[in-house]
């Protein structure tokens, strides 16, 4: 939900920006823009549409810029050392040119970028229209902007020395008056070398570089340059200048963040010779799951979490668990229920994290929520976690993204190692949060003493084995390629499953929703003959998850009989199965055959083929696949 990027060194900012919006794409894509400072100019270019659109418009830029006035020139916006950057997900205003970001004040001196929303914007644009400030767009950022050339006005007349300090005493009285979520950086033509950021409740990291530092929604922006990073509290003030970085609370008190390091490399966020980062996120899967599992398993045979605020006590006490998470995540959770229970034999639910604190849950110091996240900066989930913290419900966070916000205010973590994903559509996260899930389930059978070390090492073997029976799948997955090319002008596309399978059934049609733009829908097969199975018309594929016949043969039969109900009635039946399981052959279609693995952990190998699926129909459809219309990857507003 809009990349926001700045930059205070001694190289040229503007290269710098734009490689760190590149990778901060995926957040938004309805414009971008740049601002940078430049001996006493501030010089901002912005576009609506993707950032190639800026590009563009960069490139025809000359060389050197006018001044605004006599027509002598200054250095183009090329040369600047300062600048800050930003990739837009359309909230206030449509996603036109005059909404992009960043936006100006103080007779063009002032640059301010933001994301999140400011809900008191509507009184605080009139108060300003009341003073007589001139609006140039319908966004509730130029409020900020407004306010921070107003601040930086009063300060200047009141005799307060100019300099990297004032844009931050500034920015502080601006964070005092804004209501909501915002992160926000600003820099002034008249204080070049600094950049000012604030965070609250939306995600702000500090690079830190040698003779420059860095702010970025997340560090995939700065990771080529440096791999040492800053993580921010709630509700501070960061000032970054090629050598310092000055941390503030709102009130101006000193304030620390958290070092860490990245361990991610610059290539993993590259697409590495692939069409689009989605492909290369599924050709990734295996070794993601295999380093999801590194060193999970102590020498005491234990599951080892990576940060733990809890005691093993506590986790006795449990006596109920909620999952909570969005999208893909949900359905992560959604597997992981079935295996927390059958391992654990405690109660669990999982839920929508946007309907969870609103629907006022039942919870105690002796409830477990589990928060799922790729990004760890989800509102709609950090919100759920929110409140499960103040009802004293214990949190235990699955996250993708070390130093970002839910797992911070988790009481544990289990990190999955994913590596950055770039492409919207989840693909490798979901396989790793399901591996972190069974981790868990594990841990909290280990520990209440349901399942002794042997059983979980055991269950943890399996796990093992997933990446090459993944590598196997992969390397024969062409027919499924061929398949999406056949089906890709069908009006519908259905999937059914039962058990785990469900929930894959639903991250299917999720997937070709995303990309393809198409109907498609995902049903627990028993819940076809009450409704949905009105749907099916001569040639409709159905993709049908079919459970292992080795792990409970009245679920494998059940199915089979369901796809025999659909193709009665005209379906294109597209069965997903197991290797060797010959009782859904006269049925099928087209049969794709997945490696033999037990049956919770089938959907680590039955998701596969529907991400692919999804990956080619899209594509042959001529969508962006991975940039889908509408979408953002991290959505960071409620
Ligand atoms: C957005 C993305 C989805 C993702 C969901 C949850 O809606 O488009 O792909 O599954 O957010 O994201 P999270 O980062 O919390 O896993």
């Amino acid at each position: 939900m809009c990349g926001i990027v700045g930059y205070a060194g001694a190289r040229p900012a503007l290269g710098i920006v734009l490689d760190g919006l590149r990778r901060l794409e995926y957040r938004g894509y309805d414009s971008a823009g740049v601002a940078v400072v430049c001996e006493g100019e501030l010089l901002t270019e912005k576009k609506a549409g993707k950032l190639a659109n800026l590009e563009k418009v960069l490139a025809e830029r000359p060389a050197a810029d006018p001044v605004f006035g006599d027509g002598a020139t200054a250095p183009g916006i090329g040369v600047g050392t300062t600048g800050i950057g930003h990739t837009r997900w359309a909230t206030h205003g449509g996603p036109t040119d005059r909404n992009a970001h960043p936006h100006t004040a103080g007779d063009g001196r002032v640059a301010v970028i933001h994301n999140g929303i400011i809900e008191n914007f509507a009184k605080l644009r009139a108060e300003l229209e009341a003073e007589g400030v001139e609006f140039s767009s319908d966004t509730d950022t130029e409020c900020a902007a407004h306010l921070l050339a107003g601040e930086l006005a009063r300060l200047r007349a009141a005799g307060e020395p100019d300099g990297p300090r004032l844009l931050a005493v500034a920015m502080r009285q601006v964070c005092q008056r804004l209501e909501g979520a915002f992160t926000l950086l600003a820099v002034d033509a008249g204080i070049p070398g600094a950049v000012v950021g604030a965070r609250r409740n939306s995600p702000l990291v500090v690079g830190r570089g040698v003779g420059e530092n860095y702010l970025a929604s997340d560090v995939s922006a700065f990771i080529e340059h440096t791999r040492e990073a800053v993580e921010l509290g709630q509700d501070q003030v960061v000032l970054i200048t090629a050598d310092d970085i000055e941390i503030t609370d709102f009130a101006g008190a000193p304030a620390s963040g958290k070092d860490f390091h990245i361990d991610w490399d610059a290539s993993a966020a590259e697409k590495g010779g692939y069409d689009y980062f989605m492909l290369k996120e599924i050709a990734e899967q295996p070794q993601a799951i295999a380093d999801t599992l590194l060193g999970r398993l102590t020498e005491n045979g234990e599951i080892a979490l990576d940060e733990v605020r809890l005691t093993d006590q506590d986790l006795r006490d449990v006596d109920k668990i909620f999952i909570v998470a969005c999208g893909t995540a949900y359905h992560a959770g959604m597997v992981a229920k079935y295996a927390i229970e059958h391992w654990t034999r405690i109660p669990c639910e999982v839920e929508l994290a946007s309907e969870f604190r609103y629907r006022d849950p039942v919870l105690d110091r002796s409830t477990l929520v589990v928060a799922i996240s790729q990004s760890g900066e989800t509102m709609d989930t950090l919100m759920a976690l929110r409140h499960a913290k103040e009802q004293k419900a214990r949190v235990l966070a699955i996250c993708n993204t070390n130093g970002s916000t839910i797992p911070r205010e988790s009481d544990a973590v289990l990190y999955t190692h994913g590596g950055p994903e770039v492409a919207v559509a989840s693909t490798k996260a979901f396989l790793t949060q399901l591996v972190a899930c069974y981790l868990i389930g594990l841990h909290l059978a280990q520990v209440r003493g349901i399942k002794y070390a042997d059983e979980v090492a055991a269950v943890v073997a399996q796990l093992q084995e997933m990446p090459d029976k993944l590598r196997e799948l992969l390397a024969g997955i062409e027919p499924v390629r061929e398949l999406a090319r056949d089906i890709k002008a069908a009006p519908t596309v259905l999937f059914i499953g039962r058990h785990v399978g469900f929930p894959v059934a639903l991250e299917g049609a999720l997937k070709l929703k995303e990309l393809a733009y198409m109907h498609a829908e995902g049903f627990a097969a028993g819940e076809l003959k009450h409704g949905p199975i009105a749907l099916i018309d001569q040639g409709t594929p159905v993709v049908c998850v079919v459970p292992s016949p080795a792990g409970r043969g009245m679920l494998h039969d059940k199915i089979v009989s369901n796809i025999q109900e659909i193709r009665a009635r005209g379906a294109r039946t597209i069965v997903i199965a197991e290797e060797g399981d010959t009782a859904v052959t006269p049925y099928a279609d087209h049969l794709i055959y997945v490696p033999r693995t037990p049956t919770l952990l089938a959907p680590l190998v039955t998701t596969v083929p529907l991400q692919v699926l999804a990956c080619e129909i899209a594509a042959a459809r001529g969508h962006d696949v991975d940039q889908p219309r509408n979408l953002a990857k991290s959505v960071t507003v409620e």
